[in-house]
Formats: structure tokens, sequence, C-alpha cells
């Protein structure tokens, strides 16, 4: 690499996987210790392998997602999260490892497995000559048991909108409308791929509470996001992948080693901000309060945030 070269340097080829290293019989299934997939989890997937050409997407990834939890997917862009939740949905095959939703396996999946799943796409809806209304009664005609489609339009906020046709809604609109018809089957289990993504700050938060309402049903939920505090606010457990593989999943306030950092405490003294990081964040401030007669000048004191843990992940990785 040239000197002057603003390319980061690189760190070589990655390691193989357990699976490609111990050559497991499974093809791309890591190879020991094997577990079986689990049966009574949402979701189970073992050494998950899928090729684009030459090119490998996901690469010997294992998870389990639980019945009822919300599990956000965090990764750099092309790192493979939403090949790998077209894959649990059915929509796309693997090349190798096994995979169970709901204790099936997607590429031999029935409609009524299908029926199952509520799916909201990172691609969306697209443009459509129907109205909102017309949209989701079509889609819970599918269904056993829907939603009221009008309850739902007014759960992601598209009542006023009910009678405009999908294309003449704005992007964000349109990305409810998504929501709108991923949710109106009453899902067991709801993948959203980038759910939010043009949303503006009301409809997110709109779209959080929805959410937690669904939790509150019962349902699973599989989320991908870039948004590091839509994961933290809604998210039981996170995994992040990068290069198709699994880094790490954790409960959001633990992820890399999150819960065990030091804090920053700043404050201002005699007309300076100090800042003092410290493993004992209240003892600190127990001292520091009595150098002060009464409060602490701009006092605060702060954890690194999960998108703070994350970049430092995500770095390691590149
Ligand atoms: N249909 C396809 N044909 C060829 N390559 C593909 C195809 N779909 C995805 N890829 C490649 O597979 C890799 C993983 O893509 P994927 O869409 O799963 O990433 P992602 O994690 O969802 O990224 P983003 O955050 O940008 O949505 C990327 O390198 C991408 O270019
Ligand atoms: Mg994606």
């Amino acid at each position: 690499m040239q000197k002057d070269s603003l390319l980061p340097t690189g760190k070589g080829p990655r390691p193989p996987h357990p699976a490609q290293a111990q050559g497991g019989t499974r093809d791309g299934a890591a190879a020991g210790p094997w577990r079986e997939p689990d049966p009574d989890a949402a979701i189970s997937i073992r050494g998950l392998v899928k090729r684009y050409g030459t090119a490998t997407a996901v690469d010997g990834l294992d998870l389990d997602i639980h019945r009822g939890e919300i599990f956000a997917l965090l990764g750099p862009n092309g790192a493979g999260k939403t090949t790998t939740v077209e894959i649990c949905e059915g929509f796309r095959r693997r090349d190798g490892g096994e995979v169970r939703v709901l204790g099936t396996d997607p590429a031999e999946a029935s409609r009524r497995w299908k029926a199952q799943l509520g799916i909201v796409l990172q691609s969306g809806a697209g443009d459509s000559q129907l109205t909102c209304r017309e949209l989701v009664r079509a889609e819970a005609s599918y269904h056993a048991d829907p939603r009221d489609p009008d309850e739902v339009l007014e759960l992601v906020g598209l009542t006023e909108k009910a009678d405009a046709r999908g294309r003449l809604l704005s992007g964000g609109q349109r990305r409810r409308l998504d929501v709108a018809l991923g949710i109106v089957g009453r899902p067991t289990l709801l993948f959203l791929d980038e759910p939010t993504t043009g949303f503006d700050p009301e409809a997110r938060r709109q779209f959080w509470s929805l959410i937690r309402s669904l939790r509150d049903l019962g349902t699973t939920m599989l989320l991908t996001t870039h948004y590091l505090d839509e994961a933290e606010a809604l998210a039981d457990r996170v995994g992040v992948i990068a290069h198709g593989r699994l880094v790490e999943v954790a409960v959001p306030a633990a992820l890399g080693g999150r819960g065990q950092a030091p804090a920053v405490v700043s404050w201002t003294e005699d007309g300076v901000r100090r800042t003092a990081d410290t493993a004992t964040p209240t003892a600190f401030v127990r001292e520091l309060a009595t150098r002060f007669p009464g409060e602490v000048p701009d006092l605060a004191v702060a954890r690194p945030t999960l998108e703070d843990v994350y970049l430092r992940m995500i770095g390691h990785e590149q």
C-alpha cells in the first residue's frame, strides 16, 4: 500500500469458520460441537451459509431467537442481515446449514406456516394503484384471523390516508403501510427489515409503542436496524453480524462489555470543564459533591452508548 494512501490498512484474510476449518459432514454447518437446532425456539439457525456466485454473504451463522422476544440484528451494510432474514422467511434458498422457523424448515414450508409470519421487507411493497385500505384488506383476506384493517391503519397512523393510493404516499407513509401489511395477519413471528427508515421522529416513537404492544401480545420479532437507539429501546437481545458471521449476542446493556465499562463523570470547576473515568461513579460523585456548597455545576455521568460499543466492535471486524 502506498504511504499516502487514504485507505485503511487491511488485516489479511479472515480465518475460516469452524464449519469450513474442520470439514463438517453437513455442508456449511458448524462442525463441532454441533448442536441441533432448538425445536422450541422461534428461529434456530446452525451453520447457515449463503453464497452469491463466488461471494459468501452468510458464512456459518448460528443463532437462536426465543419465542416472545424482540431480537435486533445489527451490522454494517452488506453484513448479511437481509440475506439471513430472507432465508428465514422462505424467500431465499441457502447453500448450507440448518434453519428452523416455528419448528419448520423454511425451504420446505407450507402456506399454513407462511400464514403465521408477518413480513416487512427492506425493499417495501412498492407502488400500487390500490388505496391503503384496499391493500390492507386484501392482505387481511389471506389470513384466518386477521386484525381489523381500519384499526391497523390507525395503529400505524394512516387513517387520514386510508383512501389514498399507495403510489401517492410519501416515503415514510409508504413504510407505515408496509408495517400495516406486516401486522394485519396477526403474525406469531414478525420480521421487520429496517422498518423505520424514512420515519419522522414522532412516527418512530409511535412505531416503538406499537412494537411494544405487539410484544405484550406475545409476538416474536426479528428486527434489523441501523438506528442504535431503536435497538436499545426495543430489543430484549441484540446480535451483531459482520461479514456474514455473528460477532456477539447480548442484552443491549451488556453488549461489548458495556456493563463493565468505566463511567465518565464531567462537571465544571473554576470555569473549566473537567472529566474523569471511574469504575465507581457513585463514590466519585459523593466525594466530588463535598467540594461544592450546593449542586455540582453541569454534572453529568455517562456510560458508553450502544452506538459507542457497536462502532468499536465493528471497527475490530473491518
Ligand atoms: N441478490 C443478490 N445477488 C448478489 N449478491 C447479493 C444479493 N443480495 C445481497 N448480495 C450481497 O450479499 C451481501 C449481504 O447483503 P445483505 O443484503 O444481506 O446485507 P445487509 O446486512 O442486509 O446490508 P444493509 O444494511 O445494507 O441492508 C452483500 O455483499 C450484497 O452485495
Ligand atoms: Mg439489508
